[in-house]
């Protein structure tokens, strides 16, 4: 029997909607998680994109109330004063898988472009409902920031053999209100009351390393978390670079010649690429043996795979000409050290917080490493408490496959003075323009060693001061046993040399106390100079309105909430657009 295999094509949309668990939509509750996850990290980006105090609401509402009679059913909704999108990228941004504006040398939490569509797939697969979404572009100009005039609505599905949007419908709306950003809302299945604990803490996480952001989840109970703006400093948005040279291949290299257009090589190296200067580009050209004159649309694919080759790999005799400073860090946005600094504060209420930075790169693209050391407040003892970002992302899941734990399992905390019993949180986040993840689903960094050895410089560095501050604290405490013994101690051996000498009176202890207390005073201010605490900052608040809070919940819940009578109005307000109707 002739037994012929059966060929066909399939798209990418078909192939995510037939392994969803490969962007992290593995199961119901993971997949509710990650949901929200997408919808709310491209919220984020997209307030700080434009530069603005992120100011995000999300609200997860039993489907039942808006009609979708179902079990297990919710409807999700994902607020931004974000820069928006203009209305002919929203269908494909939505409902084409492999579709995004973040294919550029730049950090931001989204790169894979897939997303916004995968939580759509999975909402379409599951349910057969489309997407709603509503937006008005904002552009940033010299005055500041300019909305559009309309608000634009889209209702859309995906066509999935052709991963192609289809739009059910389209409407415009006058922006009486001169808003910006943008409102997501479908249905999605999931189970909540699991998922519950995982997403509450990817908020509180969020806002530990964004504490410049304002954000608000309404779960399905209507209990309200949220989450206060801690901080004004809003990190400057990631610039749009230049590829390095040691982030290229070939196919990069023809995509450039194709779209700058250079007229000779010797433009294409300096004027494509950064840190590259005119003298190492001559350099590079003698060494690959081209003409610096040359037309690069003629050259050979040998040529430029040699061209890359040189760059790369310099031949003998031309290692120290041909070099590159790393990368430029412009286009990336950590959070900042005073940002972690105060989100720490806020949620952990440590001690003492201590932090470090270092800047590298790997294979061409920037990286920084930022990580805090905190001692006391909440930390689980016995083991550190671990917090792991990457672009700002918390990550929750698969810690022992990252890139961290190799790290810390390796680090030596008796060094520094740490016992086991102590309360200490570790906090580390990998900001680059390409973060080494694992998988799409953006839970684990693999083990780049440049990263690797940024990570165990930093926590040495940062390690250090909480070493000192220990050291204080066991200096401290030992004078004050000393003294409390002396105290009770003293005055009997005085009385009682007294008595034995056949003096009338004990002889003088108090300059002596005095001497010991001054020491146990001298100790506590050092310990305070080294966790810096006169430094540390008043709690601002930026705080809601009663009645606000009590439109969405009857009862708040929620360590961070603070409520307040006289309150500046969350002033993204839902009801100035039409309300759902998918
Ligand atoms: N809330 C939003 N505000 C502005 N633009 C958005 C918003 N949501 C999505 N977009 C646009 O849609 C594009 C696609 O989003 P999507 O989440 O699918 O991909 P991504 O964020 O680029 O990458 P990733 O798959 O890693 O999340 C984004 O690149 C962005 O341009
Ligand atoms: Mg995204």
């Amino acid at each position: 029997v002739y037994v012929s295999e059966i060929f066909r094509e399939k798209s990418p949309a078909e192939f995510f909607k037939d392994n969803p668990e490969l962007a992290g939509f593995s199961n119901p509750t993971r997949a509710l998680y990650t949901s929200i996850r997408e919808l709310f990290e491209n919220a984020m980006d997209a307030a700080e994109l434009l530069g603005v105090p992120p100011k995000i609401i999300v609200r997860l509402l039993p489907a039942k109330r808006f009609g979708l009679e179902a079990e297990d059913v919710y409807l999700l909704r994902v607020e931004d004063n974000g820069i928006g999108i203009p209305p002919e990228n929203v269908p494909p941004a939505f409902c084409k898988v492999f579709y995004g504006s973040k294919y550029v040398e730049r950090q931001t939490r989204g790169h894979f472009g897939m997303g916004a569509s995968m939580v759509v797939l999975y909402s379409q697969a599951r349910l057969g409902t489309p997407v709603r979404v509503l937006t008005s572009p904002a552009k940033k100009t010299e005055e500041g920031i300019e909305p559009s005039k309309r608000i634009y609505e889209f209702v859309m599905k995906i066509d999935l053999k052709r991963n192609e949007p289809i739009v059910l419908k389209r409407k415009k709306y006058r922006n009486k209100h001169r808003r910006h950003g943008t409102i997501v809302e479908l249905f999605i299945p999931g189970d909540y009351s699991r998922a519950r604990s995982r997403i509450v803490e990817y908020f509180r996480q969020t806002a530990i390393i964004a504490p410049y952001a304002s954000i608000t989840f309404v779960d399905p109970s209507l209990h309200v978390y949220h989450f206060y703006r801690a901080s004004d400093e809003v990190p400057p948005p990631p610039k749009d670079v230049k590829p390095h040279p040691y982030g290229i291949d070939l196919e990069t290299l023809q995509r450039m010649i194709a779209e700058l257009k250079p007229k000779t090589v010797l433009e294409l190296l300096t004027n494509g690429f950064q840190q590259v200067g005119k003298k190492t580009a001559l350099y590079v050209l003698e060494a690959a043996g081209i003409d610096p004159k040359a037309d690069p649309r003629r050259l050979s694919v040998s040529k430029l795979r040699k061209l890359i080759e040189v760059m790369q790999n310099p031949p003998p005799g031309y290692e120290k000409k041909i070099r590159f400073r790393r990368p430029t860090t412009e286009s990336l946005s950590p959070a900042g050290l005073s940002n972690i600094e105060r989100g720490l504060r806020k949620e952990v209420n440590a001690e003492i917080i201590s932090t470090h930075s270092e800047v590298g790169s790997y294979s061409g693209h920037p990286f920084i490493v930022e990580v805090a050391i905190a001692y006391g407040g909440k930390a689980s003892e016995g083991e550190f408490s671990i917090y792991r970002f990457a672009n700002k992302i918390p990550l929750l899941y698969d810690l022992k496959e990252d890139v961290v734990y190799n790290v810390v399992s390796n680090f030596n905390r008796s060094n520094y003075g740490i016992r086991k019993d102590m309360p200490i949180t570790i906090l580390t986040h990998i900001c680059s323009t390409k973060v080494p993840y694992k998988s799409a689903g953006k839970e684990s960094v693999a083990p780049v060693p440049e990263i690797e050895k940024a990570l165990k410089k930093s926590l040495r560095h940062a390690a250090q001061k909480i070493r000192l501050y220990l050291s204080a604290v066991k200096k401290e405490r030992e004078l004050k046993r000393k003294l409390s013994e002396y105290m009770r101690y003293l005055p009997l051996i005085a009385t009682f040399s007294a008595r034995l000498s056949m003096h009338k009176y004990p002889p003088p202890i108090r300059t002596l106390i005095d001497e010991i207390e001054e020491e146990v005073e001298k100790e506590k201010m050092r310990r305070l100079k080294v966790a810096g605490v006169e430094s540390a900052e008043k709690d601002r608040t930026d705080r809601v309105p009663l009645r606000v809070f009590l439109r969405y919940a009857p009862e708040i819940r929620g360590r961070t909430c603070r409520i307040s009578r006289t309150a500046v109005r969350i002033d993204h307000n839902p009801s100035a657009y039409p309300g759902p109707c998918i």
